[in-house]
């Protein structure tokens, strides 16, 4: 048996750890459930039907696009080689930076700071033609 006073502190320990995964596990749920966006609005809008596939691996997108972007930065800024990949074609099939680009970047709260130089607008296609 252990002495009372460390089962109280036990007891304290558990009401405080839970207090803290309760909150926590709530937040995911409902993150990823989300209450955010309007109702059966995908996460990230997927290009027309008629783009299966994206410059590379999506798996291979999703996670170092980023990397992608600097070295064909590099390439054409430091080296002058052009290929297929640029930061101009993202947008022939992500036309929308709001509802692709930006959904994961503002949820981890990254100000992506290219676009004061490159063209990548944001709002769908009709809005913009509209303005
Ligand atoms: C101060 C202006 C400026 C900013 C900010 C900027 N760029 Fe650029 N970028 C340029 C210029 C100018 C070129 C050369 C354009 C050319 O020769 O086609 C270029 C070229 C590129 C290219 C190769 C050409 C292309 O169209 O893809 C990539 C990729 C690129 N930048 C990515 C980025 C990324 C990613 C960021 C943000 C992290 C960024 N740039 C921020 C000015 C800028
Ligand atoms: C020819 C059309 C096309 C071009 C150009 C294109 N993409 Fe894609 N991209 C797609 C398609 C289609 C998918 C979804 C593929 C799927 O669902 O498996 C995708 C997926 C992605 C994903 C993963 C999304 C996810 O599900 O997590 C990222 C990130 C991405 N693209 C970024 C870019 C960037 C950055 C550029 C510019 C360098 C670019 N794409 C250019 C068509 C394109
Ligand atoms: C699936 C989610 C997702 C999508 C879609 C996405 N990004 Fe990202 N992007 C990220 C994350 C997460 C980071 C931060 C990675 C890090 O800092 O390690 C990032 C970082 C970047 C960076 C590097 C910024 C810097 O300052 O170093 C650039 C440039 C970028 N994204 C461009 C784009 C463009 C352009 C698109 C749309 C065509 C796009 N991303 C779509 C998740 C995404």
């Amino acid at each position: 048996m252990k002495p009372p006073s460390e089962r109280v502190l036990g007891l304290i320990i558990g009401v405080f750890v839970l207090g803290i995964l309760i909150p926590g596990a709530y937040g995911v749920v409902s993150y990823l459930f989300g209450s955010q966006l309007p109702d059966s609005e995908p996460f990230l809008e997927r290009p027309e039907a008629k783009y299966e596939r994206c410059v590379k691996e999506t798996t291979y997108m999703r996670y170092h696009h980023m990397e992608l972007l600097r070295e064909v930065r590099e390439q054409v800024v430091r080296s002058g080689i052009r290929g297929e990949i640029t930061l101009d074609r993202c947008r022939d099939c992500h036309s929308n930076r709001s509802t692709f680009c930006n959904r994961c970047h503002d949820a981890v709260s990254l100000n992506v700071d290219c676009f004061g130089c490159h063209y990548y607008p944001e709002g769908p296609k009709e809005v913009r033609a509209a303005k």
